[in-house]
């Protein structure tokens, strides 16, 4: 599977990430968006599964996995999870912030945000 970072169309996929304010070894609130300017469908057949982040230290060490988001009601009994998620992380130091989402019709999409 291709993981797409540019949109087509009319909908909005890249996980848009936004960090509140950028501090090392303390704890700082990273919220990942898809669909912030214009919003993906969220119905029972087309709809945003999930959202992972991902810090990727800038010292090249291995990435981790800072957590995972599933999004599991999509208007099937007129409840709506909205495809966006905040966590809470410490990181060591600058790198990056990698975020991927998935949507069941269009695939992987992937979305990065430098923190220095
Ligand atoms: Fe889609």
């Amino acid at each position: 599977m291709k993981i797409r970072t540019a949109d087509w169309k009319n909908e909005k996929h890249v996980p848009v990430i936004h960090v509140k304010e950028v501090k090392f070894n303390e704890p700082i609130e990273v919220t990942v968006v898809v669909g912030e300017e214009i919003p993906h469908p969220n119905q029972p057949d087309h709809y945003i599964a999930w959202i992972e982040l991902y810090y990727i230290p800038e010292n090249g060490e291995t990435p981790f996995q800072v957590g995972r988001a599933e999004f599991t009601a999509h208007g099937e009994v007129k409840v709506w999870t909205e495809p966006r998620a905040t966590f809470t992380v410490k990181i060591p130091g600058p790198g990056k912030f990698v975020a991927l989402s998935l949507c069941n019709l269009h695939g992987l999409w992937m979305g990065e945000k430098e923190v220095k």
